[in-house]
C-alpha cells in the first residue's frame, strides 16, 4: 500500500471539481434534499469558485493518492482565507474528504497530520474546523484525533440553515 500526497495547482482544477462533487455527494446525499444538494454543489464547486480558491495564497489543497489513485483531498486555510475570524495564530481545515471505498485505511489521519505539519511549520497555536452536527462519523474521527468542541456556527445547505460544531485542537 503506497500513500502519496501532492499539493494541487491550477492544472488540477477539473480533477479537484470531480473529487469535490463525488465525495460531497457520497457524504451528504442521503441526509439532504436533491434541491439543497444541487444548490450547494453549484455554488461551492463551480470552476470559477474553485479556481479562485486555488489561487488564494492563504489556502492550500492537497490530493492523497493510494497506489497512484486519487483517494481524497484536503483544504487548509490561514489568515483571511479562514471561514471565521479566528486570527493569525489559527489554521482551518475547511475540507477533508476521503472517497468512501478508501475510508478507514488511515488516509484521513494522514491528511490531518499534513494539516498539523503545516500549522506547526507556521507556528500556529491551534487547528480548527466546522463539522455538521449530524456528521457523526467525522465527529468521532475528529475526537479520536484530539479535537474538542469549542463552539458552533450556522451554515447554509441550499436554503436550509444547519448547525456546524466548531472543533479545535491546541498545538502549543
Ligand atoms: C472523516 C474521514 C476524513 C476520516 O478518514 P478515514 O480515512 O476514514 O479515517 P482513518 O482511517 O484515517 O482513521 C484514523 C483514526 O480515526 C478512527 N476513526 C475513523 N473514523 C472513526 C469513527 N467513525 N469512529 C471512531 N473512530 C474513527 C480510526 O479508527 C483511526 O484510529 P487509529 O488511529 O487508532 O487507527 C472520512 O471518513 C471521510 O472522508 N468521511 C466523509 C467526508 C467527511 O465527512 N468529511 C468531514 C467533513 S467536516
Amino acid at each position: 500500500m503506497t500513500i502519496n500526497i501532492k499539493k494541487c495547482t491550477l492544472k488540477d482544477l477539473r480533477k479537484l471539481q470531480e473529487i469535490s462533487y463525488e465525495t460531497f455527494n457520497e457524504t451528504f446525499k442521503h441526509q439532504n434534499s436533491p434541491e439543497n444538494m444541487n444548490a450547494y454543489l453549484e455554488r461551492a464547486f463551480n470552476l470559477k469558485q474553485l479556481e479562485k480558491e486555488l489561487s488564494n495564497v492563504s489556502s492550500q489543497f492537497f490530493f492523497v493518492y493510494l497506489n497512484n489513485e486519487v483517494a481524497g483531498y484536503l483544504k487548509v486555510n490561514i489568515n483571511d482565507a479562514q471561514s471565521e475570524e479566528m486570527g493569525d495564530e489559527s489554521l482551518e481545515i475547511e475540507r477533508i474528504y476521503i472517497k468512501k471505498k478508501f475510508q478507514k485505511h488511515g488516509l484521513g489521519k494522514y491528511l490531518l497530520n499534513k494539516a498539523m505539519e503545516i500549522a506547526m511549520e507556521r507556528n500556529k497555536k491551534k487547528i480548527w474546523l466546522g463539522v455538521w452536527e449530524k456528521n457523526e462519523n467525522a465527529i468521532a474521527f475528529y475526537k479520536k484525533m484530539g479535537f474538542v468542541q469549542t463552539g458552533a456556527h450556522s451554515f447554509y445547505m441550499g436554503d436550509e440553515e444547519q448547525m456546524d460544531y466548531i472543533m479545535t485542537k491546541t498545538l502549543r
